[in-house]
């Protein structure tokens, strides 16, 4: 069985488009793989979220992805800061990392753009603590977004730094797994091409979105005046509508409207509504799920605590060998 390592930064309730996008997918993964999905909250730091934010948005990431189907008894679920290991390794990682390289890293670069007053060494070690968290469980995959390209790349020059500098074969080189064609994209609600928070909160329609919110979002999304002639190409607002449809409504639905499109004769209104009510029907049964674990603390902090359980045994069998390693011994 292969070990499948993923991690996912708490920064707020998960979306449509995590769950098509990434979430699915680990649901599947699970069944074939021995997985850890880890909440990466060191990770968030670089963000400076409040102590009483970082907590509830942990805990919200932990109910969205156990609400969707990532399930304890077959997968290894933890929060990254409940295995302390993976700073050890970041350290001794880090002795091979050179500053030049994490200087040329593309996210890196993009965030000294983006924020010139906050560039903390956190930010510039990231990727060697994201090293640490694949390499922590001699991870053979990585389910990885085009954004993390890089940062996985790395991940497998460290490795193979390591293994070259000690003469040794410890570490495997993590590969991508890619979702390829089952990785549906979703779009915005505001028009654009992908659903995310960072962009913009009103085009994102959450797991944790109560039936009335989703309606009222989805009665709001962009559209435009319709087509003036038939089979005309859609606007990009308009061609989101429909793959969400795609993605939430059944095949039968989809043609129904495409059908009124290609005809002239489509009401945006109920399209909306029918798309809003298939959202709803899609994602009650998660919803009722994050309703329920949200008032079951006993049972989310017993998650929380096996998964760290779990995920120490593998990291403290990786640190011990690493020390051993490099020559750090016992007294
Ligand atoms: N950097 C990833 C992101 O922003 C999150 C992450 C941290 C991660 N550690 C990881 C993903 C290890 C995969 C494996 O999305």
């Amino acid at each position: 069985m292969d070990t499948v390592v993923s991690g996912i930064r708490p920064t707020g309730f998960l979306h449509l488009g995590n769950y098509f996008g990434a979430l699915r997918n680990f649901i599947k993964m699970q069944n074939d793989n021995n997985c850890f999905f880890f909440i990466a909250d060191y990770h968030s730091l670089t963000t400076h979220p409040t102590p009483a934010d970082l907590h509830t948005n942990i805990k919200n990431v932990l109910i969205d992805y156990l609400a969707a189907g990532i399930d304890p008894e077959k997968s290894t679920i933890y929060v990254q800061s409940d295995v302390p290991q993976v700073c050890e390794l970041t350290t001794l990682l880090s002795m091979n990392v050179y500053v030049g390289e994490l200087q040329r890293v593309a996210s890196f670069k993009e965030k000294v753009r983006r924020q010139p007053n906050n560039v903390n060494a956190g930010l510039l070690n990231y990727p060697v603590l994201m090293a640490a968290d694949i390499l922590l469980h001699r991870a053979d995959k990585v389910p990885v977004g085009k954004d993390q390209e890089q940062h996985l790349e790395m991940t497998r020059d460290f490795a193979q730094r390591f293994n070259h500098i000690y003469g040794v074969d410890y570490f495997k080189l993590p590969v991508a797994y890619n979702f390829g064609q089952q990785l549906v994209k979703i779009p915005g609600l505001d028009g654009s091409t992908k659903m995310s928070k960072s962009d913009n909160e009103a085009s994102c329609i959450y797991l944790s979105d109560e039936p009335t919110v989703i309606r009222k979002k989805v009665m709001k999304a962009v559209s435009d005046s319709g087509p003036t002639e038939p089979n005309q190409p859609k606007a990009q607002a308009i061609e989101n509508l429909f793959a969400l449809m795609a993605a939430v409504s059944s095949p039968e639905t989809l043609a129904f409207f495409e059908e009124k499109y290609n005809t002239c004769q489509i009401r945006y209104g109920d399209m909306k509504k029918q798309l809003a009510e298939d959202i709803v029907n899609f994602t009650a049964p998660i919803y009722e799920r994050i309703k329920e674990l949200r008032s079951n603390d006993e049972y989310i902090n017993r998650v929380a605590r096996q998964g760290a359980e779990k995920a120490r045994a593998s990291a403290d069998q990786t640190v011990g060998n690493v020390r051993e390693i490099i020559g750090i011994k016992h007294f």
